[in-house]
Parts: structure tokens; C-alpha cells; sequence
């Protein structure tokens, strides 16, 4: 008799081989309560990974929202719409007042994507400065830019790459004036080097948070020079706040109120339904209505009155539960205990974060400041195998990503900082 086709075996015939799958061995998750997972045999896992399920997985006043709202009505925004309305109000009334509309998306791509073309249509150029190393997402335009995955042999000539600063290896002595001022000189160069090939300058991209390029602290003010310059060229500021946005920082809601900076355009995505499928795009007033007068811009599933009300619950539990504070409080401790982790291992170059997001750096030696890369690989493996996930980022992929839904607490944080020292113990 024919064995039966194990899960990941079916999973290769419909999704391809290629579709990725997080650790060695794939994770057959089937329930999710608060910061834990839960698999196929009942095992318990804590995530510290997963920052979608932002109020934590399942959370039920997000569940009643959604069903509540889905038993009454599910239109789109081509109506009149009380749920609609009243969530955007209330998410714009976190912003700063010169950012006062909102296009709701699908996703974090899709708002990055509708982000780059009120760029475009309100500056009349093309031109787009990302980060060395950044992820945007998957659509052709935001691929281009995403400079992680796309070569730079496939970018074309509307994107330039610049650096930004590495806390760890880079500092050089330097003071954090003149890291703003490199900053603003590799903005400049961009720019130039944009125009030498005869496009202009459409704005600057960038993920509040530098996750997927190691989760670097940039100094206080880092952004305003080089903001300045982007404006003068005509370009406008584009903050992505799919990572860092929804009060991860636990100081602001916003990275980039974190950054200290106000952009022209904020996009979002991820933690804005907890999991279900709801992006946007704020902008200042004048530029959507350039662009909406301009462009028929509409979208059949974003901001549908069940992802209003799904979006609206996110927002009460945030508020209901302290969650910005926590992540703040919660977050200072997690770091100070990954720093006496440090004194312990060797492994551990540095630690960095801020409210619930925090990078910890693996080095073969702590002089050179060699990246452990296979041996990140492990750690990541093991922590699974003890239930605890975390994943890693970077350019050689040694840097612990950690960063967990919102409840977390210090309990929780004992878990996974106990849990990595026993790993690092044995590697
Ligand atoms: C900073 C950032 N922007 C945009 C995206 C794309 O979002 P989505 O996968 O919802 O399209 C991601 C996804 O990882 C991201 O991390």
C-alpha cells in the first residue's frame, strides 16, 4: 500500500519547492492564543518573531469585529460607510495634522507600490533613493527598490541605493552630527548620481525601523539634513512604517515620529489587522488630492467595512491594554537581560533595539567582528527545537530578529533570554 503524502510533500506539489518555509524543520502550526503558537502534536511555542498578530494571536476582541462586522454588512468604499469612516478618522488623528488622508490597500506592497506613483504623479519625476539592503515588498515597481533581493544589474535607472548607517561596525569615532551629515552627503550623491543619467528626484524610501538591513540605532536628528536636501530637490519623504509602525518603538506610535522626522507619505501594512489583509497609504492632503484627481485610483478589498472594523478593534486594544507602554517598559528589560547574556557569551557582539523589536549580533570573535552566520543558523534551529521563535536578518544573516506581538511580557522575556543561554551554552 501507498504511504500517504506527508503535509510538505503536498505543500511542494501545489506551492513549488521554492516557496519559503521557515527552519530545518518546518513548523506544522495549528492554533495561536496571545504569544503562543501551538503545533500539530499540542506542543507549546513562544513567538518572538511575529509582529502581524500585533495585539497577539487571535485576539478576541479582534475576532468579534470582524465576525460581528462580517454577519452585517462587507461592501467596499464606494459607499457610504459609518465603520469606514470612523476608523480612519480615528487612525489619522495619530498622525501629525499635515498628514491628513488615507488610501486603504491590501498590503504592505501594494501600499508601497501606490506610495511610489502619488510620488511620481505629484513630482513629475522618477527617481527613487532606497536603502542598501532594504525590502519593500513584491510588486514590480517596489521590487526594483527593494534592494535585498534585486541585483543591481535588474534595478534600472530609477533607483539609487545608499547606505545607512551601522551602529556596530561603522562609527569610526565619528559623533552623531557627522553621521547625520554622511547621511545627508550620500542623499546628495544619490541625487546626482540620478541626474547625471537625466532623472529627477521623485523621494526617499525608507523603513523606519532599517529591519531587514540589521536593525541599526541611527542617532537622534540622523534623517533632517538629508530630508532637507531630498525637499530642495523636489522629492518628497516616503516612511514605511510596515515594520516599525503601530507603536513598536513603544515611545511613538510612529518610527518615524521616533526618527524625529514628518514625511509626506507613510505607508503600513503588517500589524494594522492582526493578521487580516488591511495596508494604507497616509498622505499630506494636497498630494492625494493631486493624485486621486489625476488617476482613478480605487481599491476593490482595502478598507472594506470588515477590515475597518478589524483595523478599528487594533487600535482599542492597543490603547486598552498599554501595549506602547509595555513595549516600552517590557522592551528596556529584554535588552538589559540580552546584555548580560553578552557578558556571558561571546557570541553576542552587540544588542540593539527599541520598544519590542531587538537585534542581537553573532561574531566569531569579538575583535574583528567576524559574522557567525552558520552559526546564527543554529541558533535559530535550536531556539525552534526548544519552542521559542525567533528568525535573523542582515547582510550575512548573523543577526537574531527578535521581536515579538505586543503582549509581551517580562515572564515571556525570562522564557526566551533562559531558553538562548541554554542554547548558546551548548552550540
Ligand atoms: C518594511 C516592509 N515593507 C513592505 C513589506 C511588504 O509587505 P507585504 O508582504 O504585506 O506586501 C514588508 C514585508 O515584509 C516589509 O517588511
Amino acid at each position: 500500500m501507498m504511504s500517504p503524502l506527508s503535509l510538505l510533500e503536498r505543500r511542494f506539489r501545489v506551492l513549488g519547492r521554492h516557496s519559503p518555509l521557515f527552519y530545518e524543520r518546518p513548523l506544522h502550526l495549528v492554533r495561536g492564543e496571545g504569544v503562543w503558537l501551538f503545533d500539530a502534536d499540542g506542543k507549546r511555542y513562544l513567538d518572538a518573531y511575529n509582529n502581524v498578530p500585533h495585539v497577539g494571536h487571535c485576539h478576541p476582541h479582534v475576532v468579534e469585529a470582524l465576525s460581528r462586522q462580517a454577519a452585517t454588512l462587507n461592501t467596499h468604499t464606494r459607499y457610504l460607510d459609518e465603520t469606514i469612516i470612523a476608523y480612519a478618522e480615528r487612525l489619522l488623528a495619530t498622525f501629525d495634522p499635515s498628514l491628513a488622508n488615507i488610501l486603504f490597500v491590501c498590503t504592505g506592497s501594494e501600499a508601497n507600490e501606490l506610495a511610489i506613483r502619488i510620488a511620481r504623479e505629484c513630482t513629475g519625476h522618477m527617481g527613487i533613493i532606497s536603502t542598501a539592503f532594504a525590502y519593500h515588498g513584491n510588486t514590480a515597481a517596489v521590487y526594483e527598490i527593494s534592494t535585498l533581493f534585486n541585483p543591481p544589474e535588474k534595478r534600472g535607472p530609477n533607483v539609487q541605493p545608499i547606505p545607512v548607517f551601522d551602529p556596530y561596525r561603522d562609527r569610526n569615532g565619528r559623533t552623531d552630527e557627522q553621521l547625520s551629515d554622511a547621511y545627508a552627503a550620500d542623499v546628495r550623491k544619490a541625487i546626482d548620481a540620478f541626474e547625471a543619467r537625466g532623472v529627477k528626484l521623485a523621494g526617499l524610501l525608507l523603513c523606519t525601523a532599517f529591519s531587514s538591513e540589521g536593525l541599526p540605532t541611527v542617532p537622534k536628528g540622523y534623517l533632517g539634513k538629508a530630508v532637507k536636501i531630498v525637499h530642495d530637490a523636489g522629492g518628497l519623504l516616503i516612511a514605511d512604517e510596515v515594520q516599525g509602525g503601530f507603536g513598536r518603538f513603544g515611545s511613538h506610535m510612529w518610527g518615524h515620529a521616533a526618527l524625529g522626522a514628518i514625511p509626506d507619505i507613510v505607508t503600513m501594512g503588517k500589524p494594522m489587522g492582526n493578521g487580516h489583509p488591511l495596508a494604507g497609504v497616509v498622505a499630506r492632503a494636497d498630494l492625494v488630492e493631486k493624485f486621486t484627481s489625476q488617476t482613478m485610483y480605487f481599491n476593490t478589498f482595502g478598507g472594506n467595512p470588515v477590515s475597518a472594523a478589524v483595523g478599528m478593534a487594533v487600535l482599542e486594544v492597543l490603547e486598552r491594554e498599554q501595549l506602547l507602554a509595555n513595549a516600552t517598559t517590557v522592551g528596556a528589560y529584554v535588552i538589559e537581560r540580552l546584555k548580560a547574556l553578552q557578558q556571558k557569551h561571546n557570541i553576542i557582539g552587540d544588542v540593539r533595539g527599541q520598544g519590542m523589536f531587538f537585534a542581537a549580533e553573532m561574531v566569531t570573535d569579538r575583535k574583528s567582528k567576524a559574522p557567525a552566520s552558520a552559526e546564527t543558523k543554529r541558533i535559530i534551529n535550536a531556539m525552534r527545537e526548544r519552542g521559542v521563535l525567533i528568525s535573523r536578518i542582515g547582510i550575512h544573516d548573523n543577526i537574531l530578529k527578535i521581536r515579538p506581538p505586543m503582549p509581551f511580557s517580562k515572564e515571556h522575556a525570562d522564557l526566551l533570554v533562559s531558553t538562548l543561554d541554554d542554547v548558546l551554552a551548548r552550540l
